[in-house]
């Protein structure tokens, strides 16, 4: 039967790294409250000129290359989950195609939020599945710190900056790296929890310009929270119930790092323990689409994963939006 396979994984963090004390000196804040209420050590952020397309394409390329692919190799589809995109429009993916040489590829962007990579390895994969391409390149890349309030210290101590990609392409259902499936969904109810009230058709309408505050990024700090809780546990046991997995085969939870305490009641929720459940969130923050297979390639240079291990992928974000995705771990070296 056939199958999206997980080909190859990169990842790039900008150099920048910003702890928690230099945070401290900027905001009323200090590197204990980080620590106890985020799990969070230090984030990375881009330069001054660094762009979520320039991150994105030189994960794009690790990707590639991990993948045993050179430069203007024969992809058929990119697929670029963010949301800090290089401009309103037009799309960031078809630049970052460019830039690696892809240019047969079909490449648009996904805007999912903290849920974007898994929205995006479920469209590329449907793409395989379908016939409608033999390789796709599925990036999760941000620059969180373009958008960050100066003024709200919750949400500038939590994000970081960083990509990750991953090469997908056709094969069989019992090779490893195989996807077995994927549960996506959505909430608008519950739209202005996490919100740039400012900058687009909505506030346009009004002939007014942007306000200050409006430009940036917002989240409603504890509703997300439970809403994360609730919806990554209960998109990952639909899942697993879909696919037939009982809980205790899954090898590795890999959960969006929002909030380390997240992720540990997220593995309580679904029955897996804590000690299965990739962290890294600690070294990087939560970088929104970047963050799963930013994990996921920590996890494997680690040697945590191996070949043939029964992983779970889980995200929850802005929208909102939730989704998860399982499949076995490939003999790939991440780059
Ligand atoms: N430093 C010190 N104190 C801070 C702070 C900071 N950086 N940020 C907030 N606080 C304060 C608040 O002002 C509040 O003070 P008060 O009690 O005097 O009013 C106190 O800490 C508790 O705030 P609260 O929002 O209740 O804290 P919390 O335990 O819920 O933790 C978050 C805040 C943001 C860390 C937590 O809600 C969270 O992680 N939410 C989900 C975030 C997330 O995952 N976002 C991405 C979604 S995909």
């Amino acid at each position: 039967m056939p199958a999206a396979v997980l080909g190859g994984l990169g990842t790039y963090l900008p150099p920048r790294r910003v702890s928690n004390e230099e945070l401290a000196d900027r905001f009323d804040t200090s590197d204990e409250w980080i620590r106890t209420r985020t799990g969070i050590r230090q984030r990375r952020w881009a330069d001054t000129g660094q762009s979520t397309g320039d991150l994105a394409t030189e994960a794009g390329h690790r990707a590639l290359k991990s993948a045993g692919l050179d430069l203007g190799a024969d992809v058929d589809l990119v697929v670029l989950a963010t949301t800090t995109p290089d401009h309103p429009c037009p799309a960031t993916a078809p630049d970052v195609a460019a830039r690696l040489g892809l240019s047969r590829a079909a490449a648009y962007d996904i805007s999912a939020v903290c849920s974007g990579f898994v929205y995006a390895l479920e469209v590329a994969s449907n793409a395989l599945l379908a016939g409608r391409a033999q390789t796709a390149l599925v990036i999760g890349a941000e620059t969180y710190s373009t958008i960050l309030n100066p003024q709200d210290r919750t949400t500038s101590v939590i994000f970081g900056d960083g990509a990750g990609a991953a090469v997908l392409r056709r094969g069989e259902a019992d090779e490893p790296g195989a996807f077995a499936g994927f549960d996506l969904g959505s909430d608008g109810n519950d739209k202005d929890l996490i919100c740039i009230p400012d900058g687009g058709s909505r506030q346009r309408a009004t002939h007014q310009e942007p306000g200050d505050d409006g430009r940036y990024f917002t989240m409603q700090g504890k509703k997300v929270f439970a809403s994360a809780v609730r919806r990554m546990s209960e998109s990952s046991a639909a899942l697993l119930d879909r696919v037939g997995w009982p809980v205790d085969s899954v090898d590795h939870l890999v959960g969006h790092q929002a909030n380390v305490r997240i992720l540990r009641a997220v593995a309580e929720q679904i029955g897996i323990e804590a000690a299965r459940a990739v962290i890294d969130i600690d070294r990087v923050g939560n970088t929104s689409a970047a963050s799963i297979p930013l994990a996921l390639a920590e996890a494997s240079s680690a040697g945590t994963v191996a070949p043939g291990d029964r992983v779970l992928l889980t995200a929850f974000g802005g929208g909102l939006t939730w989704g998860s995705a399982a499949l076995t771990w490939p003999d790939i070296t991440a780059c």
